[in-house]
């Protein structure tokens, strides 16, 4: 027996931050030992690579560089971070991780879901996600959150048509893989939003 893997994902400005601080403290309450990490990033190299992959001044990136530093920071923080942590029997929620790289790099920039599939089974082997938060929100409203918040990094700064191919991409990621996927919608109230979150890792624990 292992710990449990879970991932939150979603689009720009569905509010990842502030419910990963909820289940968090959610979990913590039921005693269990969890441990938080993002992606890209979680370790001193990855968020390395995560300032590489961000950094707006980055303009002639292509795809291809981009999908693969996405596995390069993500094979180093399952190697440091995720996997020792799992045989330790703890659980790690992790803000993003290879559903990100289906919706933004398969669904945003084109790349082919197969090498993308490749990539998974050679970086992961057979790890997968136990549970995976899909935190949905129409484009316009994470857009308007996001550009509230801070000023556009690199990703943030796509256009409308690559937001919704992301969404898209992740909402028919859920429909096709129903057991591991929850569907929050975002776009109510956070209390409401939280007690959705609730219910799903409550039927999550039992
Ligand atoms: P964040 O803003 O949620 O921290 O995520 C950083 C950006 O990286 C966000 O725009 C989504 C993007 N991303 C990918 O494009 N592919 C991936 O595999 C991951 C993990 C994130």
């Amino acid at each position: 027996m292992s710990g449990k893997f879970i991932t939150i994902e979603g689009g720009e400005g569905v509010g990842k931050s502030s419910n990963i601080a909820f289940i968090l403290s959610y979990l913590k309450d039921k005693n269990i030992d969890v441990v938080s990490t993002r992606e890209p990033g979680g370790t001193e190299l990855s968020e390395k690579i995560r300032d590489l992959l961000l950094d707006a001044s980055n303009k002639a990136m292509v795809s291809d560089t981009e999908l693969l530093l996405m596995f390069a920071a993500r094979a180093q923080h399952l190697a440091e971070l995720i996997q020792p942590a799992l045989k330790e029997k703890k659980w790690v929620l992790c803000d993003r991780f290879t559903d990100a790289t289906y919706a933004y790099q398969g669904g945003g920039r084109g790349i082919a879901m197969s090498r993308i599939a490749d990539l998974e089974n050679w970086v992961q082997g057979s790890l997968r996600p136990d549970l995976t938060i899909l935190l949905d929100v129409s484009v316009e409203i994470g857009m308007k959150r996001a550009s509230d918040r801070s000023t556009p990094d690199r990703i943030e700064q796509e256009k409308h048509d690559f937001f919704e191919s992301v969404r898209n991409t992740y909402l028919k990621l859920a429909e096709a893989s129903p057991q591991r996927y929850r569907i929050v919608d975002a776009s109510q109230p956070l209390d409401k939003v939280q007690s959705d979150i609730a219910v799903v890792l409550d039927e999550f624990i039992k």
